[in-house]
């Protein structure tokens, strides 16, 4: 068995059992609340361990997280046809599948909300946490590449089960601030003013009693590859730095800019990549997670701190992480999603918030989350928490999808998650719509002429017009019985060209 005795006080070395025990302890119904934020410090030798269980003799079980997780957890337990309840986001494809098949029940949530959702009683009650942790000591557990909603599920949880990785350094000790906030009426202000400040301990409490099980593993978190940068995305950057230029100059901003938050993927990583090679220093990330842009604008010496809860790098990002640990370390920390994501903190700070949108229609409203209104991707993720409460709300998408088939500007979105209230800018490869402080008739002109494709300008510019004679100019004009003919064509034909 792996040697993890310099990971856990001896007290505790007759708790030491491999993952196929500690599985048996996993029954049909039970609700596991389980490490993982992205594929960065989720548990994978139990989950293993499970899954052969349900292949033998089936059972299914319900897991929350605090994003998505690694294939190991969400990949391997929905292969074998084990959960039956999912919560509150992922990105795991045969995960998605049972999901669209109604197979999974799928709750999407903000993912802020989770931690005091759970704590509170209205998901249900949590069976197991499920954690993975570089070390255990006598006050706790001390979390690995995320924090998530761990520190909230360990809590509330009647038993803990811990897989200790020692493919996770020992020197992510003391990178971790944990806080959890008491529930209302008896909420505190949360004290932070600037992303580095520190307002916790740096391991999550944990009576030692609680914890029934300890698992040695050595597997590795299973980050994603990044695509290279691409012609749309190096655009999209280059815009938002423009855009932020503009607001310095203007005196919107302060010369290091307001505290940065970027959605996953690769959009979000070319935005950051936009900040490594503009004139921009001593900037601050106040995010969800820590993506490869982050550790170039260290590397270049620009990034003053960044705060999130989870490392999420390409597997060359995570290296190179390992590598220069002690570097990082003074300049990043991880929290728990209830504060890196919190609306009260993110409006203190004055967050610029940058996430990606599958589609935006005339009028700035968004769909993050359902293909051709039915379908779900990911999930709201992040998103919602940021954009409502940001100083500045920016929305980024290709114009078209699929290549070309699908206009990423439409009439109406065929779902939403963002009302056009929460939306300032759009950004597409072709450029910006600068929402703030325009009508919906003026802001449906800035969208169609600044960012739709201009193979798609004229039918949305055909749409808008019978829209507004048909309506004689009402506040929001909209032909409604041809409002989703965009997304009708596409379903008949395959492409929403005319
Ligand atoms: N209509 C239909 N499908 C579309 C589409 C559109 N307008 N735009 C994109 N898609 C599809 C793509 O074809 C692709 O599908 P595929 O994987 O089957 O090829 C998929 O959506 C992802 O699109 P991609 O262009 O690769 O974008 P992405 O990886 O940047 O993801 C989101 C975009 C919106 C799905 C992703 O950012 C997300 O899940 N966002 C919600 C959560 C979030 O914002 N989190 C961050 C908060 S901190």
């Amino acid at each position: 068995m792996i040697d993890i005795s310099d990971r856990v006080p001896k007290s505790l070395a007759d708790r030491i059992v491999s993952a196929e025990v500690a599985a048996e302890y996993f029954k049909d119904g039970m609700t596991i609340g389980a490490s993982g934020f992205t594929p960065s410090g989720y548990p994978k030798a139990v989950p293993l361990a499970i899954a052969e269980r349900m292949k033998k003799s089936p059972f299914k079980v319900n897991i929350w997280t605090g994003a998505s997780t690694g294939p190991e957890l969400d990949g391997t337990l929905a292969e074998a046809n084990g959960i039956k309840q999912r919560l509150p986001y992922q990105t795991n494809t045969p995960l998605r599948n049972q999901i669209n098949s109604g197979v999974v029940d799928y709750i999407d949530m903000h993912l802020s909300e989770v931690a005091q959702q759970s704590r509170e009683g209205f998901l249900g009650k949590i069976d197991v946490a499920l954690v993975e942790a570089v070390a255990i000591t006598a006050e706790g557990i001390i979390p690995s590449t995320s924090v998530g909603n761990t520190p909230s599920y360990v809590q509330s949880a009647d038993v803990v089960i811990v897989e200790v990785n020692t493919s996770q350094p020992m020197e992510l000790v003391g990178m971790h601030d944990i806080y959890i906030p008491l529930d209302p009426p008896n909420r505190l202000p949360i004290p932070i003013t600037k992303a580095g400040d520190r307002i916790g301990t740096h391991f999550i409490p944990c009576p030692l009693e609680k914890i029934k099980y300890i698992v040695p593993c050595d597997i590795t978190d299973k980050t994603r590859a990044l695509a290279p940068l691409d012609d749309a995305s190096r655009k999209m950057g280059a815009f938002t730095v423009e855009l932020l230029k503009k607001e310095l100059a203007a005196g919107r901003m302060p010369k290091g800019l307001l505290p940065l938050q970027s959605g996953v993927g690769n959009v979000a990583n070319a935005v950051i990549a936009g900040f490594v090679n503009s004139d921009f220093t001593d900037l601050e990330v106040y995010t969800e997670v820590i993506q490869d842009g982050m550790f170039d604008l260290a590397d270049a010496g620009k990034l003053k701190f960044a705060s999130g809860t989870a490392f999420s790098p390409s597997p060359e990002g995570l290296q190179r992480f390992y590598k220069d640990i002690d570097k990082y370390k003074k300049i990043m920390m991880l929290r728990p999603q209830e504060i890196s994501n919190n609306p009260e903190v993110v409006r203190r700070l004055g967050v610029i918030a940058m996430n990606t949108a599958i589609e935006v229609d005339i009028y700035g409203n968004v769909n993050s989350t359902h293909v051709t209104g039915t379908k779900m991707m990911n999930g709201i993720g992040g998103s919602g928490d940021f954009a409502r409460n940001a100083y500045l709300t920016i929305f980024y998408t290709t114009s078209e999808a699929k290549g070309g088939k699908i206009s990423s500007i439409v009439p109406f979105c065929a779902h939403i998650d963002h009302g056009a209230h929460d939306v300032d800018v759009v950004i597409t490869e072709q450029g910006v719509a600068d929402l703030r402080g325009k009508c919906p008739r003026e802001r449906a002109l800035e969208i169609i002429n600044n960012c739709a494709h201009p193979d798609y300008r004229p039918i949305l510019l055909d749409y808008y017009n019978r829209a507004l004679a048909a309506t004689k100019g009402a506040q929001t004009p909209h032909l409604l019985d041809e409002a989703l003919s965009f997304h009708q064509r596409f379903l008949a034909t395959g492409s929403m060209q005319k």
